[in-house]
């Protein structure tokens, strides 16, 4: 019996996981315990957006293990302010707060909203509206944000202030603002949900609302941000302007980081005691997080993303013509979804059988998510192995 076998393993089974162990990444590939090597479509879900231990991301992560680890943030960190620095000058934003993940990103947007509210407003509105279907992460608070069920079920009671709306329903604008509102948090594709693109018009209402209101507007660019669209963020194809803004997964290349992003109007709500955290913008995640910025945050590189995604988006396109298993593609940049005429999950473990690694979102819809700098002979392989696999 192999050591990590669910039978045998200490490590609650809060994942169902695939039976095999992974022991190397290198490149858009990953191999596992038996060595047999595995494209990975996964890109360990939108998060190695340059590919398994990008040469320029561990050169930095390396270098700054030589030189602090950690330091607590009652002290400035020159690491984190230029990280800081980057991400305000290719956003929107003046100001960030630094965490762990995406889950703990969230948080801090929902204590921001709140408290923009409560302090800097001076009214006592607390309810942020999110949308059917939508992925927060697993805290109280974000599980409680995220509009699905399954997420929230055997978790009550649920942490109040939340409202949910249909996404991409214009009628239902007309409670998006409600007396207590405080902030509206969306994500421009729902990734877990489906990869389901918003609609611009639809984001354009949903941002006229906010400013109308003085509330902020939230975006949840945990999966969408840091290229994965073809942008740097997702907003820019939207031509909207966020309060807020939050991002982690891909930030870090691999290594645990997380941001809440906001303008200088929405960042007066916090000074300091109101939040915090002891491992927000380490050293050596914020070193991850200034190299994969070095690389992504560039118009060249970020060209090529969407040169690739088109091409790639085209390709899917024909298989869906060509194979039974599929019925149309979504998604946006390499965010992409193939919606599946049968069963998702197993089409899932025949791809693994036949060597590449891809998800699901949802119960027929197959998600894959290429390392951002995959090769068109890479596509081939995944297109070939999607030939290959059939509904039964
Ligand atoms: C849109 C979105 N928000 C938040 C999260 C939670 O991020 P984390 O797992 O880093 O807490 C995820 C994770 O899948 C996500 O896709």
């Amino acid at each position: 019996m192999s050591e990590t076998n669910a039978a045998v393993s200490s490590v609650m089974p809060t994942y169902s996981r695939f039976p095999i162990s992974i022991t190397k990444g290198e490149g858009s590939y990953v191999w596992d315990e038996n060595g047999k090597q595995y494209l990975d479509y996964t890109a360990g879900i939108a998060t190695c957006n340059l590919g398994h231990a990008p040469a320029s991301v561990k050169g930095a992560v390396k270098e700054q293990l030589d030189t602090l680890w950690h330091c607590s943030n009652l002290y400035h960190i020159p690491i984190q302010e230029q990280l800081a620095n980057l991400l305000t000058a290719n956003t929107f934003a003046d100001q960030v707060f630094f965490a762990n993940s995406g889950a703990e990103a969230n948080e801090a947007a929902i204590k921001l909203a709140r408290s923009y509210a409560q302090k800097v407003k001076a009214t006592s509105a607390y309810e942020v509206v999110t949308f059917s279907q939508s992925f927060h992460g697993r805290t109280l608070a974000t599980l409680a944000a995220t509009g699905q069920e399954k997420i929230q079920k055997h978790f009550a009671p649920l942490a109040k202030g939340f409202r949910y709306l249909p996404y991409n329903d214009n009628q239902a604008l007309e409670e998006l603002i409600g007396p207590n509102t405080c902030g509206v948090l969306l994500e421009l594709v729902q990734g877990e949900g489906g990869v389901i693109p918003a609609d611009p018009a639809w984001v354009k209402e949903v941002e006229r609302l906010c400013k109308e209101h003085d509330v902020l507007l939230m975006l949840d660019e945990v999966q969408t941000g840091v290229g994965r669209t073809g942008t740097l963020y997702a907003y820019e194809q939207y031509g909207v302007q966020p309060d807020v803004m939050t991002t982690a997964k891909g930030l870090g290349s691999g290594i645990p980081i997380g941001a809440m992003l906001a303008t200088e109007k929405a960042a007066a709500a916090f000074e300091a005691g109101s939040h915090g955290s002891t491992f927000g913008g380490n050293p050596v995640a914020a070193a991850a997080g200034k190299a994969t910025l070095d690389v992504i945050a560039h118009t060249e590189f970020l060209a090529e993303v969407q040169e690739i995604a088109d091409y790639f988006r085209e390709e899917l396109q024909t298989l869906v013509t060509q194979s039974s298993a599929f019925t149309d593609v979504r998604g946006k940049g390499l965010l992409l979804g193939l919606g599946t005429s049968g069963k998702a999950i197993e089409l899932v473990h025949q791809a693994r059988e036949l060597g590449l690694l891809v998800l699901v979102a949802g119960e027929h819809v197959l998600r894959i998510l290429p390392p951002l700098n995959t090769s068109k002979a890479e596509i081939e392989f995944c297109l070939e192995t999607l030939k290959q696999i059939t509904i039964v």
